[in-house]
């Protein structure tokens, strides 16, 4: 299962959670209100742009250079706990994960 709360303040808990699949790929699935995905996972438009729950980040564990320099672009909405959703995949130990969208960048 994984936990998402949308940009409106919705909680979903989503359960068809294949191993690989990613946190936009998963939300856009489920038409999660926030999650664009626009560039289609390429980490270049931080349209899936998520804040981890604080209990899962060590195991989520945080962005690479390219995927920080794009989360840089909406700085005024970054986080400690951002990650680009396209870049979170999905494995049976990070099952329970819980994120919530976060609103874009203005
Ligand atoms: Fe574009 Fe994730 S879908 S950065």
């Amino acid at each position: 299962t994984v936990t998402m709360t949308d940009v409106e303040g919705r909680t979903h808990a989503l359960e068809d959670v294949e191993d690989g699949i990613s946190l936009m790929e998963l939300g856009r699935r489920h038409g999660v209100a926030g999650i664009m995905g626009d560039c289609g996972g390429g980490c270049a438009c931080a349209t899936c742009h998520v804040y981890i729950g604080e209990e899962w980040w060590e195991k989520v564990g945080g962005p690479d250079d390219v995927e920080f320099a794009m989360l840089d672009m909406v700085a005024d909405v970054m986080r400690d706990n951002s990650r680009l959703g396209c870049q979170v995949r999905m494995s049976p130990e990070l099952d329970g994960l819980a994120v919530t969208v976060a609103p874009a960048s203005s």
